[in-house]
């Protein structure tokens, strides 16, 4: 009798490649990009090093970079500015708003990029909730009214995704809808299915300005729509949901917390499965990087590939650069 000599496949760099199972490569990135109002303007956001708010014109000098490095596609937040702000989130519509103009932008210069902005009202709420807040409530429905419309806006724009990312239930077959009726066969909805209501969003909300207010009677938090931490049975409910509203791409969020979601998702269905690594992944490795505690580009591409091997075809990552850099050597 023999033992395995499992290390046999470890023995040189060669060796090692071939039987590599997990592969990384610039196609698999999608990068969130945050754009504000002004001309020639990038502003550093504090919780995420690196990460950058750009006004549209210099947003599209980076999607130019972007596009030499091999990255595909973009997914856009934007930073509404207070005044605009109510509780019905109309600024999310309005034709000429900033989201929309970004995504004509950034279509004129590189209609090759994919464009995916993030369909939800939280940067438009004044209470910063995904929904409309009604009695202490975010009301489902009306908030879906509003998605669609919204969804419509980014369409007309040219956009080649949605990306809900509201955890409402129904938005996706609604948007599905009006964009069969409206002429936009082809626009696509990357759903949002099994968005976890988690603390790893902090620098995010920090960066559009967006977190829920400390207002009486109004919740603090979004457990009444995203999904708890403590559960996957009902991640799949919510992928199953989706898949059958007809969402083409799923998405699964936050990421390293939540690789086991994927790894399940992964064997229950055949479209694909986009995983967010979010703005609290970012912060914590970039936070050890910069105390010398770990090494960046060693835990970028080791995260990056974790992320791929649980069954992800794509990954939302602020990373996307800098591992496009280090892949191209
Ligand atoms: C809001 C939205 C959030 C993120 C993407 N879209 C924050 C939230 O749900 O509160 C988080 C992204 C990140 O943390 O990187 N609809």
């Amino acid at each position: 009798m023999y033992f395995n000599r499992n290390r046999r496949l470890r023995t040189g760099a060669g060796i090692r490649a071939l039987v590599r199972e997990t592969s990384l490569s610039t196609d698999d990135f999608v990068l969130p990009i945050f754009v504000m109002e002004g001309k020639d303007k990038q502003e550093a956001i504090g919780s995420m090093p690196g990460v950058f708010r750009r006004s549209v014109d210099r947003t599209v000098k980076e999607i130019k970079e972007l596009s030499d490095l091999g990255i595909r596609a973009v997914n856009i937040y934007v930073k509404a500015d207070d005044k605009l702000k109510d509780n019905t989130g109309k600024e999310a519509w309005n034709p000429d708003g900033l989201m929309q103009r970004t995504i004509r932008a950034i279509k004129d210069a590189a209609p090759e990029m994919v464009v995916m902005p993030d369909v939800a009202l939280d940067p438009y709420s004044i209470y910063g909730h995904d929904g409309i807040v009604e009695n202490g409530k975010i009301v489902n429905d009306a908030t879906v009214d509003a998605l669609v419309k919204m969804s419509l806006s980014h369409a007309e724009a040219g956009a080649d995704f949605v990306a809900p990312s509201d955890m409402m239930d129904g938005r996706t077959l609604a948007i599905r809808r009006a964009f069969e009726e409206n002429g936009f066969g082809e626009v696509g909805i990357v759903a949002y299915a099994a968005k976890y209501a988690s603390a790893f969003y902090g620098p995010f909300r920090s960066a559009l300005d967006s977190a829920p207010v400390d207002a009486l009677d109004i919740p603090t938090d979004k457990k009444t729509y995203q999904m708890d931490f403590a559960n996957s049975r009902e991640a799949i409910r919510e992928v199953l949901d989706d898949v059958d509203e007809g969402a083409d791409i799923i998405m699964i969020k936050p990421g390293l917390p939540k690789l086991d979601i994927v790894a399940k998702v992964r064997e229950i269905i055949t479209q694909p499965i986009a995983v967010y690594q979010v703005s609290g992944e970012y912060a914590m490795i970039k936070a050890a990087a910069q105390n010398g505690w770990l090494d960046n580009d060693k835990v970028i591409l080791e995260s990056l590939h974790s992320i791929k091997r649980a069954g992800a075809d794509m990954v939302f990552t602020y990373f996307a650069k800098e591992a496009a850099q280090l892949l191209n050597g």
